[in-house]
């Protein structure tokens, strides 16, 4: 007699694919992004890679990456504005091309998951090359990023196998995030109150990516809306990037058409698109929701039915909405980490249903090494 014994599926752990079980790796890797960084109650984020004060003299940040990292990146770039800081992200392709002026208080982060992305490497280059301090933010000890960076800070997400990226887009945001707090009390020296809030939603936040995880009905609403003939995601603020990384995971492993929209940018084109045959996922985090609560009223009003992710579990926002996936309530500037995670799970289960290869999307690679 002989045991099957199929080594793929071991490497699974009993998933059917890397990216499902990397979905559900995230509350663990979520814990190893933040150990030891987090001082909650101090108010105060350390990093053994780089000593207080350290970018004390930074006057503004380019936060530049490709595909998933770009949309971390501009989650970052959201972050700092907020807190006064000046932090502008780009696609790293298109930076190259036309650089913005830097100088040697420019802090240029390069977020890259394998840390060899070539349009990566090129807008480091470029920007350490007309004087800027550079950071690699990067999954890969060792990578070529981090020999090209002066600086390295690694997101300790764990390997990751499947080519759309997921549990390292949650490791990239929250690390930015500390990094966001850190950078933020280096320039006005000190540590605000409402960091101490903050890192004690990061404390909490591998328990809500847990909650996500135990209780979501995306199975249900990838079935319910399948054979859509277009699948649109919105938000503002830092649901704004969540939006397109769910439109993102959702057409790279579906292969249906996806797009991902700033809620304000609607009403200047996207609406023409919208009918009863697109669902819309509207993305809350608890800040401006009455905003995208009305742009959810002027999709519902051309047909198309809306899926909230939100932790509302009462009021307007679940009233309105045809389906809810539901997250905890947490900090607004995180509550894209568990929304996302949402939207993940969505992409997964509609692209599974159509039998999609989903570890290896056609056309796609997990790391793209030239230009
Ligand atoms: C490829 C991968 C994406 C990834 C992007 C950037 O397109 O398929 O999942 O987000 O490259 O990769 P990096 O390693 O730089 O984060």
């Amino acid at each position: 007699e002989t045991v099957d014994w199929d080594p793929e599926t071991a490497g699974k752990s009993g998933y059917d694919h890397y990216m499902h079980k990397e979905i559900h790796e995230q509350p663990e890797a979520l814990r190893r992004t933040t150990q030891g960084r987090v001082n909650a109650l101090a108010g105060s984020v350390d990093f053994e890679e780089f000593e207080p004060g350290r970018f004390a003299d930074v006057t503004q940040l380019h936060l530049v990456g490709m595909g998933t990292s770009y949309h971390a990146a501009m989650y970052a770039a959201s972050l700092f504005a907020t807190r006064g800081v000046p932090a502008y992200a780009f696609m790293a392709g298109e930076y190259s091309l036309s650089q913005p002026p830097v100088t040697e208080s420019t802090l240029v982060v390069a977020v890259s998951q394998s840390g060899e992305t070539a349009d990566t490497l090129d807008a480091v280059r470029r920007a350490r090359s007309a004087g800027a301090r550079t950071l690699a933010v990067t999954n890969v000890v060792a990578s070529s990023i981090t020999r090209e960076c002066d600086d390295s800070l690694l997101i300790r997400a764990g390997p990751e196998i499947g080519v759309a990226a997921t549990k390292t887009f949650s490791s990239q945001v929250t690390a930015l995030l500390l990094l966001c707090e850190r950078i933020t009390a280096d320039i006005t020296g000190t540590a605000s109150a409402e960091s101490r809030e903050l890192l004690e939603s990061v404390a909490r936040l591998p328990g809500d990516v847990q909650a996500v995880l135990d209780t979501s009905t995306a199975a249900d609403v990838a079935e319910a809306y399948a054979g859509s003939e277009a699948y649109f995601f919105i938000g503002r603020g830092v649901a704004h990037p969540v939006a397109l990384e769910g439109a993102l995971k959702f057409k790279e492993i579906s292969y249906e058409h996806a797009e991902g929209f700033a809620a304000s940018e609607l009403k200047h084109g996207p609406l023409a698109l919208v009918t009863e045959r697109t669902p819309v996922f509207a993305v809350f985090t608890g800040r401006d929701d009455e905003m995208t609560l009305n742009n959810v009223k002027e999709v519902q009003a051309r047909g198309a039915p809306v899926v909230a992710v939100t932790s509302h579990t009462d009021g307007d926002v679940v009233d309105v909405a045809d389906a809810v996936l539901a997250i905890p309530p947490t900090h607004p500037d995180l509550a894209g980490v568990p929304a996302n995670v949402q939207l993940q799970l969505v992409a997964y289960h509609a692209a599974n249903r159509l039998g999609r290869p989903i570890d290896k999307p056609r056309n796609l690679a997990k790391c793209v090494t030239v230009e």
